[in-house]
């Protein structure tokens, strides 16, 4: 066997073993610390000193484009590519949102969540020929909502056309620190926020978002992350994704940030999160190298933006329910759904409903040729309008008749009057599964209390034994699934919670799937809706000083 394929298999090998051993069983959870020490969190803020820092401005509160509006036939009317602008993109995506104060301790929430608001996520700005900005790398600091200029590129000659791509990188550290080995699921179900973040925003401004398929190392280095010595002691951050910015026309070839590098020069030292990390879990660097994306991906043309058809009927403004985005952390019992406002919450997961080939937001940025591999089970308690029990909204077409074929025990019956765009199938009706959703979301009584629960399903088998890269696309899309349900709850006048605590196997057997032939079926993530009940013990207060100093 030539020794590609050997060492892919030997990745496909880790990947999988990686997810195996971090399942959650009912008498024991996967490897994690012992004990927290609460006082010695890490730095939620990765910050690089001596760099430049040229604060944004925050335009949100001006915005009055209707949420609505963002699904309409190819999107908002495009707005040009300006600081203003940029400012309002990071505003609507990677901003903070507030402060919390609860007794002694205060903390930030931000637009985008994060699993246990450790916020792994880091994220940078290349640019080129946008005014009032040097040609460079930049870090966005959310405290500050300000860039840091991590890298100047070479002057060109002449003038240049404006280009704009935003790169991700995860500190697994900040994740590891509480929850050890599950953590590197949990930076991939955030990055998958994180790029919902991305998209909406975006679209706020016309603008469509295009992933670049770079290798791992090439985004590494375009980021900066393979510089060694601008970490030193610092924990190290794992090269995610790139996504260009398309302010204008959305078939322009493909920018390539590895041609901007050469010349560049860099400056910035990482600080330091974590200076007594108590604990190691090698493990999770095994899974992120063998995870790596070691070839480049042709980027194709963009999908057409189709409008989305079955639509929630909000006349919020997009600019207020992104800020307005919340997790909650407890529902009220007695709510109930009508069922008109709950077909829209499943329509937003279809990436594409429309004939033609169109793909409707936030599904649309080209992120792989693959079709939709992470399907919905939709556990409804309180729906009116539908039985309760477990439905299952398959996201693309041919894998019904796969799951159908492992699970014939199941009812598989097309739920009558759903919309053309929402093709639910009823799986099994059950009034008493709300209790069971609770104990096997780590007995949090969200998944209880909810109008409806999510489980998402993802096909972790044979296609990742040749690209064991796509484990982390699988993560990914699950969540994006769940940052579409967050945005899609506050349509609808609810809220949502993102659950990355659940029992793995026993949430698989309630579904069939011990049976033979359905190992490539797993759990990736689980998410909540339901009627918010807010804390008044808590007090908030805002992002930012007003005014902007
Ligand atoms: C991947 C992921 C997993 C999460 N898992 C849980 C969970 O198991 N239980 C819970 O109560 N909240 C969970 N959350 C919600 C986070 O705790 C929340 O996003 C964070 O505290 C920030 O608060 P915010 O969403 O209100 O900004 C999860 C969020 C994400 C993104």
């Amino acid at each position: 066997m030539p020794e590609a394929t050997l060492s892919v298999a030997h990745d496909a090998a880790v990947v999988q073993g990686y997810h195996a051993r971090t399942r959650h069983h009912l008498n024991g959870y996967a490897a994690g610390p012992d004990t927290l020490d609460w006082d010695a969190q890490p730095d939620p803020f990765r910050r690089f000193a001596g760099t430049a820092l040229t604060p944004l401005p925050l335009p949100a509160d001006g915005e009055t484009l209707p949420w609505t509006a963002l699904f309409a036939d190819g999107g908002p009317a495009p707005r040009a590519a300006t600081l203003n602008h940029l400012g309002l993109l990071f505003e609507l995506s990677f901003a903070l949102s507030a402060w919390k104060e609860f007794g002694p301790d205060r903390w930030a929430l931000r637009i985008n969540p994060s699993s246990g608001n450790l916020h792994p996520t880091e994220v940078y700005l290349l640019v080129r020929g946008l005014p009032g900005l040097d040609d460079g790398v930049y870090h966005y600091a959310p405290q500050a909502h300000a860039l840091e200029q991590r890298a100047r590129f070479a002057p060109r000659p002449g003038p240049q056309p404006t280009q704009l791509l935003i790169g991700f990188s995860s500190i697994h550290w900040r994740e590891a620190w509480k929850y050890g080995e599950r953590a590197f699921r949990y930076c991939q179900l955030d990055m998958g926020h994180a790029i919902g973040a991305l998209r909406y925003a975006a679209a706020v401004l016309g603008w469509r978002v295009r992933e670049l398929g770079l290798s791992h190392a090439d985004t590494a280095a375009a980021l900066g992350l393979n510089r060694a010595g601008d970490f030193g002691p610092a924990e190290h951050e794992e090269a995610e994704a790139l996504f260009e910015l398309l302010p204008g026309a959305s078939d322009a070839a493909p920018a390539d940030p590895v041609d901007w590098l050469p010349g560049a020069t860099w400056t910035g030292q990482a600080n330091r999160l974590d200076p007594r990390p108590m604990y190691r879990w090698p493990v999770i660097d095994a899974v992120a190298q063998a995870s790596r994306r070691s070839v480049r991906r042709p980027v194709s043309a963009l999908p057409p933006l189709g409008a989305r058809q079955t639509r929630p009927a909000t006349r919020a403004t997009a600019a207020d329910l992104i800020r307005g985005r919340r997790s909650a952390q407890r529902f009220d019992r007695q709510a109930r759904l009508g069922i008109d406002a709950f077909w829209p919450l499943l329509a937003a997961l279809m990436p594409t409903p429309a004939e033609g080939g169109a793909v409707q937001l936030p599904w649309d940025t080209g992120g792989t040729d693959e079709a939709p591999a992470v399907h919905a089970v939709v556990f409804a308690h309180r729906v009116d309008g539908l039985a309760p029990g477990a439905y299952l909204l398959p996201r693309n077409a041919t894998v019904q008749s796969a799951l159908q074929a492992a699970l014939p025990h199941l009812s598989w019956r097309p739920v009558p009057g759903s919309p053309p765009d929402v093709p639910l199938l009823e799986l099994a009706l059950n009034p008493a599964l709300a209790g069971t959703l609770r104990t096997l979301s780590c007995h949090q009584a969200i998944a209880a209390d909810a109008v409806f629960v999510v489980a998402l399903l993802g096909e972790c088998g044979p296609s990742l034994a040749g690209s064991p890269w796509l484990y982390r696309e699988r993560l990914r899309e699950a969540g994006l699934i769940g940052q579409v349900l967050y945005l899609e709850a506050e349509a609808a006048g609810l809220r949502g919670t993102g659950i990355g605590c659940f029992f793995d196997d026993p949430v698989r057997e309630l579904l069939g799937l011990g049976a033979p032939g359905t190992e490539p079926w797993q759990v990736l993530y689980h998410f909540s809706v339901g009627l918010p009940v807010p804390d008044a013990r808590i007090a908030s207060t805002p992002p930012y000083p007003e005014p902007r100093p």
